[in-house]
């Protein structure tokens, strides 16, 4: 007794001691997740207090704190005036934004200190490779390293004395020659790093090498390039596992290994697969970028610039991205910021080799609240039915389908389709046989606004069937000046067997991965109905074909703790 009461003692001096440590910035705080002012602010997503954020920068994991830089605009809520933001945690989902860790200040950065990456070197101190643009804004590469490595936060951040270390030399142009990728050594220890560019209209991913980290030698040949693509922005090169569930570090190479290439173009983060020879430093994909009629994608929502990381503590990859806004710029400046980070999702090589899946990870579960429960309950054809008890605009949901009868599935031909297009044409209104079936979440009472989120199967022409998985939001809101454009793509699953979705929902995003994490989604919405208490969530069956829901889980969701450092630092118990 004496003992608890003790410790009721030291936790309500602890709580008063950092209302104290927040209580200048108190309006900040109170500004900075939803409220009911800011009704599409996130409760459980990183953003920062205001303005203007893009790309993920550097992730890593040092002396028992994740580290994440974004690219940020401390002026505005549009981009421009480029600087690393900097949040820290111990748990991936409860952030301290802290100051600025790299700011525009030298000839060789003063346009802008654009994307880049962290690399850990071998006696465990972190190094960062980031763009700057110059001044005579050409764009070239840069070097920074820890003021103090025994800082666990690191806060301060100096940049190499040889800075710029990379520029845009013998025929590389200088508005093409961007975003360095984390480094990994070669059996010949030297280093080998990674630069987004466009050559000859081609996308392109130069190599550089390096003994040092100082002098980088670009390679004669190109990592790889594409040329059915354009210019290739913020490229990931990493290893892979065949059948495992953990993730590799940057530089491992083993016999089971495979390695993906990721970049960003049309506004979309595609990848490939392949084998790489670290003696050879060549990659040969299985099947390269545009070449195969699935395009393989991370998401194929909102998700751009992405880049992940290797977790040494939980041995995993984790992927993060930027989500930007569908909303009209004039009202990013009105709320006064732009621009979220995805959930950090583990991100491994699915079991059939051929593709990469991704699943939110574990630590968010942590928010989780109140539960809702259903099992085995069948969805007649041309019906919906409302989950209610959880807090619809700020939820987890995890549901898998059964497909009792596939006969008369539609026909089509997957490779002749565009799925996008399938999935504005065939919305969550237009019947079918099997499916549409799914959730519409951000829904108002009366389903006015909705975001649906759904499955469609087809029989293909060989007997096989194809899994459509659509994110529809023309009715996510009343307001006319949102994107409001569908979403969709196939899920390499069998309809034989369940088919499984779970929705991430936070108030103006809702993060959904479709049979497992083999297709994910990310969607922005900005409904004026469905907002907080006033959101509601649905399963619906406008197939005619009756599915049955295997189980529905479905979590209220709290809110994640993510508030500014001032002075001193405090933090979030680990855990
Ligand atoms: C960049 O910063 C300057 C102040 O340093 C400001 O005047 C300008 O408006 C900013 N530009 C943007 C796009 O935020
Ligand atoms: C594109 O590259 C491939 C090989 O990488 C080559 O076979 C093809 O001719 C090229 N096409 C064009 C239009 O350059
Ligand atoms: C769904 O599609 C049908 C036909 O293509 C169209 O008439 C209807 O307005 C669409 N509904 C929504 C919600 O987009
Ligand atoms: C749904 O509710 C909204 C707000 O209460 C109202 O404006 C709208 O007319 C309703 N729509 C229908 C079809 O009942
Ligand atoms: C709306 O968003 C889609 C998908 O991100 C994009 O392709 C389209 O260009 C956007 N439309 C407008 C008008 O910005
Ligand atoms: C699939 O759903 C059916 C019907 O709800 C259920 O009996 C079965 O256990 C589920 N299978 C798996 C693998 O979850």
């Amino acid at each position: 007794m004496e003992g608890s009461l003790i410790w009721i003692l030291v936790v309500h001096i602890l709580v008063i001691a950092y209302q104290g440590e927040v209580g200048a910035s108190d309006r900040i705080q109170k500004n900075f997740q939803y409220n009911p002012k800011q009704p599409h602010r996130t409760a459980y997503h990183f953003q920062p207090s205001k303005n203007w954020m893009n790309d993920p920068n550097g992730p890593m994991y040092y002396k028992g704190i994740y580290h994440l830089f974004y690219q940020y605009n401390p002026y505005a809520a549009v981009w421009g005036n480029i600087t690393w933001g900097h949040a820290v945690s111990h748990n991936l989902i409860d952030w301290i934004d802290l100051e600025h860790a790299i700011e525009p200040t030298e000839p060789y950065d003063i346009n802008g200190c654009w994307s880049g990456s962290a690399t850990i070197l071998p006696g465990g101190n972190p190094v960062i490779l980031y763009t700057g643009a110059d001044f005579k804004n050409r764009q070239v590469q840069n070097l920074a390293e820890p003021k103090n490595p025994s800082d666990p936060y690191l806060k301060e951040w100096i940049k190499a004395k040889n800075n710029p270390l990379m520029t845009p030399i013998n025929g590389i142009d200088p508005q093409f020659f961007r975003d360095p990728t984390t480094a990994w050594q070669g059996p010949d220890k030297r280093w080998r790093v990674v630069v987004g560019s466009q050559i000859d209209g081609h996308g392109t991913a130069l190599l550089y090498r390096s003994k040092d980290f100082v002098t980088w030698t670009k390679s004669e040949k190109p990592l790889h390039f594409s040329n059915k693509t354009k210019m290739w922005e913020c490229p990931d090169f990493y290893p892979v596992i065949v059948s495992r569930r953990n993730g590799l570090d940057t530089s491992v190479h083993s016999k089971n290994s495979k390695h993906v290439l990721k970049a960003s173009f049309n506004d979309q983060d595609y990848y490939i697969i392949g084998t790489y020879n670290p003696e050879t430093d060549k990659f040969i994909p299985d099947v390269d970028f545009m070449e195969s009629y699935l395009k393989l994608r991370y998401d194929y929502g909102i998700f751009y610039a992405s880049k992940t990381f290797y977790d040494s503590a939980k041995r995993r990859r984790i992927l993060w991205g930027w989500v930007t806004e569908g909303d009209d710029k004039l009202d990013d400046i009105k709320k006064g910021w732009s621009g979220l980070q995805s959930i950090p999702r583990s991100i491994v090589l699915d079991k059939n080799g051929k593709q990469l899946t991704q699943w939110p990870i574990k630590e968010i579960e942590r928010l989780r609240r109140k539960e809702v429960n259903l099992q085995n309950k069948g969805i007649k054809g041309g019906t919906a039915f409302e989950i209610t008890g959880i807090t619809a605009s700020q939820a987890d949901v995890e549901v898998s389908f059964h497909l009792p009868n596939l006969h008369d599935a539609e026909l089509i031909h997957p490779e002749k389709v565009d799925p996008k297009i399938l999935c504005s044409e065939k919305n969550a209104s237009t019947k079918g046989v099997i499916g549409p079936f799914g959730l519409m979440v951000l829904a108002s009472k009366n389903l006015t606004e909705r975001t649906a989120v759904f499955f469609r199967v087809f029989k293909s022409h060989d007997d096989k069937y194809a899994v459509l998985m659509c994110s529809h939001q023309t009715r996510s809101s009343l307001r006319k000046v949102v994107n409001k454009s569908s979403f969709g793509a196939f899920v390499d699953v069998d309809p034989k067997e369940n088919i499984s979705l779970r929705s991430l929902i936070d108030h103006s995003i809702v993060e959904s991965f479709g049979g497992g994490g083999k297709t994910c989604i990310t969607s922005r919405v900005y409904p004026e109905l469905a907002v907080g208490q006033e959101a509601h969530l649905y399963v619906f069956n406008y197939g005619t074909k009756s599915v049955t829901i295997s189980n529905l889980h479905g979590w209220s969701m709290g809110r994640a703790k993510i508030f500014p450092a001032h002075g001193k630092k405090m933090f979030p118990t680990p855990n």
